[in-house]
């Protein structure tokens, strides 16, 4: 059973510590607002709309205390990450919502704050099943797909974007088999993808990044989906690096490649991809592995050490003969 990823609950909010999967199931009940900014810089709570989700209730936290503090709280938040526009999306929906409110006494106030972080909340889960419906329409009854990073319930308010699809295709009695990227450096595909598709009961398969393209080549994949953090007016989209590889890839083998997010991820003030701020992390997330179990234990694994490179993709060949062109004739 997936718990759920954040839940306000006796006026804190709550999160999965993602940090944590697979290994543990560890709760974090975030008392104030720089709490919850932690927990979102830290990535304990992470996926674009989990920190839209989170950011909100980050807001009401900060009004409880200090109901002047509401633009300190919006400040503080949106210093935590740049890429996923949610983040914005739901900052500005928070800020508009203490100004509308702004004339009402303490108790009104924060009870409008605080509905509309569940507003918020609840809306992202309706527009993750309307998602999943539509997508899973393009599904065929049997079948495999590849996802990237983790853009399932414990990335949203519930049931997920990229896997909301899946788990709607389920529910219309698809069979759909997962390959799920590890998606170095902090294998959110290992950890989080993986325990949660296994937890639900999936058919769910563990790949390196680097395998994806052996994979689709030697196995029947029908779809690539994965989430988004920010979608550009033109479509550009930004997600977890190793993405754009693996929509290379996907043309390459004539894969369809889809994104799946709701509106609140698109920014059409932002004109293209090459205007989308993107997160430059701390060195040491490449340098050192994450501790600790690094995937479900008995989780299926596809490990093959080597895979083969077409001839008509290589420029050349270089040999103490020379360099050799095709056609070979060695
Ligand atoms: O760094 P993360 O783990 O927050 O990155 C998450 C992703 O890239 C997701 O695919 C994206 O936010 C969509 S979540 C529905």
């Amino acid at each position: 059973m997936i718990p759920k990823t954040l839940e306000w609950l006796g006026g804190k909010l709550r999160i999965v510590d993602q940090r944590a999967l697979p290994d543990k199931l560890v709760f974090w009940d975030c008392e104030s607002c720089s709490e919850a900014a932690e927990a979102i810089r830290t990535l304990a709570v992470r996926g674009a709309p989990a920190i839209g989700i989170a950011a909100a209730y980050g807001v009401l936290l900060g009004a409880k205390r200090d109901r002047g503090a509401v633009k300190d709280a919006i400040a503080e938040l949106a210093s935590t990450r740049p890429t996923a526009v949610n983040l914005f999306w739901a900052l500005e929906r928070m800020r508009e919502t203490a100004e509308r409110f702004a004339d009402l006494p303490d108790r009104d106030f924060i009870a409008a704050l605080e509905r509309e972080a569940r507003t918020i909340h609840e809306e992202d889960v309706r527009n993750n099943r309307k998602i999943g419906e539509f997508g899973q329409s393009f599904l065929p009854e049997r079948g495999a797909v590849i996802t990237h990073c983790n853009a399932g319930a414990m990335a949203t308010g519930g049931h997920g974007t990229a896997l909301g699809i899946l788990r709607s295709a389920r529910e219309h009695g698809k069979e759909m088999k997962v390959y799920a990227d590890e998606t170095r450096p902090l294998l959110q595909g290992a950890r989080i993808t993986a325990w949660e598709l296994a937890e639900d009961g999936f058919d769910v398969t563990l790949i390196c990044d680097s395998m994806a393209g052996a994979l689709m080549r030697d196995r029947a994949i029908n779809a690539v989906i994965v989430g988004a953090d920010r979608i550009a007016a033109n479509g550009d989209t930004a997600n977890k690096i190793g993405t754009y590889s693996l929509a290379v890839l996907a043309a390459h083998h004539h894969v369809p490649f889809y994104a799946a997010a709701p509106y609140s991820t698109i920014d059409p003030k932002t004109p293209s991809g090459a205007d989308i701020p993107i997160e430059e992390r701390d060195p040491d997330e490449i340098r050192e592995l994450p501790a600790g179990r690094r995937a479900p234990q008995n989780i299926s694994v596809w490990n093959p050490a080597f895979d083969v490179t077409p001839a008509w993709l290589i420029t050349g060949i270089v040999t103490e003969r020379g360099i050799k062109k095709a056609p070979y004739n060695f």
